[in-house]
């Protein structure tokens, strides 16, 4: 799913995230609420602006966060204990690096595996980091009334390809959460996938498909689909 575009659209996006990513951030912090227990050392996949951490209430010795967009990672909140790389997740560079400050307490990455090249492949090589992993991932069910609308396929992994992908990881547990947004019209529907982090520089919609949207979308809400792993 990672394309050059959807780096790109993260760093144009990156000052509006905070803004708008209200279901990002319900996620993350429903990702946070799942652990049962009180991890000292985290490493955190497509960390962003800090979604996670902003939501870790208790002391930590360390946390690294690894993030391809550096107008994400500039917004991360910094102190001497977070470590913030600015680094594609899937590339060799980083993961023979990141080995080097292995094993963590907890592996996490909230909202952006979707967006790997080879999600399973990310599963096998991290997970050899730390026993302790917790991931929502978002799944093609989100917007499903966009796709059925324009006869368009999603981007994004269906639930069952990541669960069948998750087995690999042994022993863990996966969810599948549906989330709704409510919108005032279909502008602001339209223009919230625009920005959203969502579409992430994937042109969900020519101009014709908007146009008929605009005028005909026949809910006030959109809905998302996310996968929630737990090991
Ligand atoms: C929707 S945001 C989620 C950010 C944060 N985890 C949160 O919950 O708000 C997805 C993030 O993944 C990052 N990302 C996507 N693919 C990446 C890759 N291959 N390597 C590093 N970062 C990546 C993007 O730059 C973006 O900041």
């Amino acid at each position: 799913m990672y394309s050059k575009s959807h780096q790109v659209e993260f760093e144009k996006y990156a000052k509006n995230y905070d803004s708008n990513a209200f279901i990002q951030k319900k996620v993350a912090k429903e990702l946070v609420q799942k652990l049962n227990f009180k991890p000292k050392t985290i490493l955190d996949i497509g960390c962003g602006t800090g979604e996670i951490y902003k939501n870790i209430s208790w002391k930590i010795d360390r946390f690294v966060g690894v993030d391809c967009s550096s107008s994400m990672c500039k917004l991360h909140p910094q102190s001497k204990n977070i470590e913030i790389i600015c680094s594609d997740f899937e590339s060799l560079e980083f993961v023979e690096n990141i080995k080097k400050l292995a094993p963590f307490d907890l592996l996490i990455s909230s909202s952006s595996l979707q967006w790997a090249k080879d999600i399973g492949e990310v599963f096998k090589i991290y997970s050899k980091l730390s026993k302790k992993i917790a991931f929502s991932i978002f799944t093609n069910k989100t917007f499903k009334a966009i796709y059925e609308i324009t006869n368009r396929e999603s981007f994004l992994p269906s639930f069952d390809s990541v669960y069948l992908l998750s087995k690999t990881l042994n022993n863990c547990i996966i969810e599948r959460k549906i989330y709704k947004m409510d919108f005032v019209d279909n502008l602001s529907m339209l223009r919230y996938i625009k920005e959203g982090g969502i579409s992430g520089g994937n042109r969900v919609l020519d101009y014709k498909e908007i146009k008929y949207l605009l005028n005909n979308y026949p809910h006030s809400y959109l809905e998302f689909e996310v996968a929630f792993i737990i090991k």
